[in-house]
């Protein structure tokens, strides 16, 4: 009785073994398909998911980056949208099926919770799109035991400019890889990218966003605040567009500080043209670069638009501070026996030649028309006769050794503060716009 049941149990458990070798060297056998094969590798006798993979030393996974697209919401926006795929490579041993197998690899994506997988976070700042845990991802197990890891990223990354020299600075927008359980004697990360860069798909699509640089590193180990785990580094360093904000900011800011130039060449006693020029070009200003302002990010240490925003207005204010100091100047009352001979301004007979010499072509000299209207009946209103014979006097050629003694008409006065200024705005708006421009680097 005793001896029957223990030959029993040896037969059984013969048999058994004998299935099972049987088994084993099946499961890999031609005819067998992919989900057999995964099922069998991935039995729990045979499979611990919780642990490393068993290699000798260090396990390594190998990073590599391809890059889908770059976006960014607005052109003067520091929050770029980075895709990208996002491939890590490494070897379990116990994953190995034998290479009689008619199958190059097992598909397994849809025993990603059955596998061991590294847990590679993300170190940005910024924001996952959507979904955290990522839904698009492949799973490839290669008969070596090579397993290959992909999945679709989507960050939302707020990158850092030099606000102070914006828009002419370039944005550094960077992300980082790091295991976060396990320290770097047990994983380590190594990029299997060419040459230190990132890889960009065929059809890599970008918005509003101009990749100029980017490099693929392994963390800095300053930057590394948990210090023993390996870490891997992406930096993209954007620009922007250069054009746009010439065509929405600059050309427009010196049209109109140019514009308000146009008053000194218009006569000194034109109330109507030279106030409208003065006010619609200083209004105009401030609603152009208010609204360019809307759409910045709200921070203080935007530099070069203060600078910009601060100094064309000050040319635009001054030059109608300009306007009404001419016309307080020429309407007040002349002194005694001043009279006022146009043309005879040694300051408006000299410059033009003067200005010929250094090559600026100055308008024509101030117009005939002014000696008569309001002009004339200001000057006639100091002599003492009869206003035709006021204005004989002025044609008068003897007068030259008058007018030494004579003090300056304010007609005379107020003509000559235009003059100065027609030269002396345009180019000191000249200098500001080189000197801004070079110390901004703005063509660079
Ligand atoms: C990782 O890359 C190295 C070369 O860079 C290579 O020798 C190694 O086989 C790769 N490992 C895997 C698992 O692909
Ligand atoms: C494939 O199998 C043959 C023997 O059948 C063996 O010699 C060879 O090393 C195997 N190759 C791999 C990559 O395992
Ligand atoms: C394993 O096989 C894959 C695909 O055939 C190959 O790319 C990889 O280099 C192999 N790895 C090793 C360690 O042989
Ligand atoms: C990264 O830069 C290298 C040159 O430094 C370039 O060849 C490569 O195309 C760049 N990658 C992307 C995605 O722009
Ligand atoms: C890093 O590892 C070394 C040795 O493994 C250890 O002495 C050191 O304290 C670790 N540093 C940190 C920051 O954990």
């Amino acid at each position: 009785m005793g001896w029957s049941c223990v030959v029993a149990r040896a037969v059984a458990f013969i048999l058994m073994l004998g299935k099972i070798s049987a088994f084993t060297s099946d499961i890999f056998a031609a005819g067998k398909s992919d989900k057999e094969i995964l099922d069998n590798l991935l039995k729990n006798t045979r499979y611990d998911k919780r642990l490393l993979p068993p290699v000798d030393g260090v396990l390594t996974v190998n990073v590599s980056v391809l890059l889908l697209s770059l976006a960014s919401p607005d052109e003067s926006s520091l929050k770029y949208e980075v895709e990208f795929l996002l491939q890590q490579q490494w070897y379990d041993p116990r994953l190995r099926y034998s290479n009689q197998s008619h199958y190059d690899y097992l598909n397994a994506i849809h025993h990603h919770e059955d596998i061991w997988l590294p847990d590679t976070y993300f170190i940005m700042h910024g924001d996952f799109k959507d979904p955290i845990i990522p839904m698009h991802f492949a799973l490839r197990i290669y008969r070596n035991g090579t397993i290959n890891y992909l999945m679709r990223r989507h960050l939302i990354l707020s990158c850092q400019g030099r606000l102070n020299i914006f828009p002419f600075d370039d944005p550094l927008c960077s992300f980082a890889l790091e295991s976060i359980s396990y320290e770097q004697s047990a994983i380590t990360y190594v990029w299997k990218n060419d040459e230190d860069t990132l890889r960009k798909s065929p059809s890599l699509t970008t918005l509003n966003a101009y990749l100029i640089q980017n490099q693929t590193i392994p963390c800095p180990i300053k930057a590394s605040w948990r210090g023993n785990y390996s870490c891997l580094k992406v930096d993209l360093i954007f620009t922007r567009d250069r054009a746009f904000y010439f065509t929405t900011v600059f050309i427009p800011g010196i049209i109109l500080v140019t514009s308000s130039f146009i008053t000194f060449w218009l006569e000194w006693n034109a109330v109507p043209a030279r106030s409208m020029i003065g006010v619609t070009t200083m209004l105009n200003f401030f609603t152009t670069s208010n609204g360019f302002r809307s759409t910045l990010p709200v921070v203080s240490n935007l530099t070069a638009m203060n600078v910009w925003d601060g100094v064309c207005m000050c040319f635009i204010y001054a030059s109608l501070l300009e306007f009404v100091c001419v016309n307080y100047v020429g309407r007040k009352r002349p002194l005694h026996n001043v009279v006022y001979r146009p043309g005879e301004n040694p300051v408006t007979q000299r410059l033009p030649a003067v200005l010929s010499r250094i090559g600026i072509i100055l308008a024509s000299p101030l117009p005939k028309r002014e000696s008569t209207g309001a002009a004339d009946l200001v000057s006639c209103t100091a002599c003492t006769g009869p206003p035709g014979s006021c204005t004989h006097t002025a044609n008068n050629g003897g007068v030259s050794e008058v007018r030494k003694k004579e003090p300056p008409h304010p007609i005379r006065v107020a003509k000559t503060i235009d003059v100065i200024a027609r030269i002396t705005f345009p180019t000191a708006y000249a200098v500001f716009l080189i000197i801004f421009f070079i110390h901004y680097k703005a063509f660079s």
